[in-house]
């Protein structure tokens, strides 16, 4: 049984006092840990604080991390940096970092075997434009951005690894994938990984769906099997959303 995982990326937004008044009014609500990962992943600024006050149900994520562990490397944030402050898990490889801040498959390779290193859980973002899918290469691109990211990745490196499926074209668009076409690739996800690994590999890891995952649609998609969470952006800033998000994952 895989524990169900839900991840707010709060992207640019909220500042000091917003963050701090969300933690308040989530951190007594979120269901236990034991049934379900709850996550938030915030900007660099309000980590430390968030962190303070998870209580014991919440974990605090970030959105990014450098791949060295220190240098001249002018507003980057290194993986020792973020554990040094007990922050939980790193989102890497997002397509908005992917997009407008050049990161590459070579780029997020390094980041994942940094992440490990300090005992961060990456959450790893895959997913295809809608060029990409309309053309019938959604699977092709999705092996091939495995193939790069994952590269010299051990299997126990890859059993505590989370996946987020995020077709490019479903995200803060307002359009979600169907929970069969999410699920399907989700589906070839975990095939995928059985291949470069091995079956119980496949079987351990968590997928997380997202794009567009909301209220309205969250139930459907945790039904699928091959969906085990979300990576929620939008509908993770409001509180009480946040909170029976979290609830609608426990299945
Ligand atoms: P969205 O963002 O839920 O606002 O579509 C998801 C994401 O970018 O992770």
């Amino acid at each position: 049984m895989r524990k169900p995982i839900i991840a707010g990326n709060w992207k640019m937004f909220k500042t000091r006092d917003e963050a701090l008044q969300f933690v308040y009014s989530v951190v007594n609500k979120v269901p236990d840990i034991n049934k379900v990962d709850s996550v938030i992943c915030a900007q660099f600024t309000v980590l430390r604080c968030l962190v303070k006050r998870q209580g014991s149900n919440l974990r605090i994520g970030a959105q990014n991390m450098h791949y060295e562990d220190e240098g001249a490397f002018t507003g980057e944030v290194s993986a020792s940096m973020l554990r040094s402050i007990n922050v939980s898990y790193v989102i890497i490889g997002h397509s908005e970092r992917r997009a407008m801040f050049n990161e590459t498959d070579e780029t997020i390779n390094r980041k994942l075997h940094k992440a490990f290193e300090n005992e961060l859980i990456p959450i790893l973002c895959v997913g295809e434009s809608l060029t990409e899918r309309e053309s019938g290469q959604t699977e092709q691109i999705i092996g091939r951005q495995l193939d790069l990211d994952l590269d010299g990745l051990s299997k126990d490196q890859i059993k505590n690894l989370v996946i987020a499926y995020e077709p490019i074209w479903a995200i803060g668009t307002g359009k979600t994938a169907s929970s069969a076409t999410a699920n399907e690739t989700c589906g070839f996800i975990r095939q995928y990984i059985g291949q470069m690994y091995d079956d119980e590999t496949a079987a351990t890891i968590r997928i997380q769906y997202g794009g567009s995952v909301k209220l309205n649609n969250i139930d459907e998609l945790m039904n699928m099997p091959h969906i085990d969470g979300a990576l929620i952006g939008g509908a993770s800033l409001n509180s009480d959303d946040f909170v029976e998000l979290v609830k609608a994952a426990i299945k």
